[in-house]
């Protein structure tokens, strides 16, 4: 499934749309360049959590994993700069992946990270600077998620 964004504003739309759908155990794995849209897709996601508007959605650059409260928690993680598999635990993503919404950025560096079962969303930045948008679904929560976003 592909979707296309021309602006930012469009591409938040696309991702407040399926932040209403999520729920705790979901796991979004975002990738694409620097710049893409990854950090401008979870500040989408997070309205459509409800996180409070004054809350400042940024890529968790020191921290590496912020959260923010909303009808179910979002956990919002950047990986980029994680240089070692082993920091991975100081991270404290494990007990997220049960009681939060989790947006990891950069997942494709370390894909073990985080459960299987995830929506996969790869975004591309065309010439035009539009974005495109790939959807893959592992696992059958994440293709009701996909469905969900598609449906009427
Ligand atoms: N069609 C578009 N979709 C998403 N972002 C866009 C688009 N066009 C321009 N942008 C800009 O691109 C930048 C994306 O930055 P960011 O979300 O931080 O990327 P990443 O987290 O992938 O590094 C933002 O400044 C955003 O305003
Ligand atoms: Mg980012």
């Amino acid at each position: 499934m592909t979707f296309s964004a021309r602006t930012a504003a469009e591409l938040q739309a696309i991702a407040e749309r399926l932040g209403r759908l999520l729920q705790a155990g979901d796991v979004l794995a975002l990738t694409g360049p620097l710049g893409a849209g990854k950090t401008t897709f979870v500040q989408g996601v997070a309205r459509g959590l409800d996180v409070p508007a004054d809350r400042h959605v940024a890529s968790p650059t020191f921290a590496l994993v912020n959260e923010h409260p909303g009808r179910v928690p979002l956990v919002h993680a950047d990986l980029y700069r994680v240089a070692d598999a082993r920091e991975l635990e100081e991270l404290g993503l494990t007990d997220a992946f049960d009681r939060a919404a989790v947006a990891i950025e950069w997942l494709d560096r370390f894909p073990d990270a985080a459960p299987a079962e995830r929506l996969e969303i790869a975004i591309a930045i065309a010439p035009d600077d539009s974005r495109s948008l790939s959807l893959r679904p592992r696992g059958a929560r994440a293709a009701a998620l996909v469905a969900g976003l598609t449906g009427p």
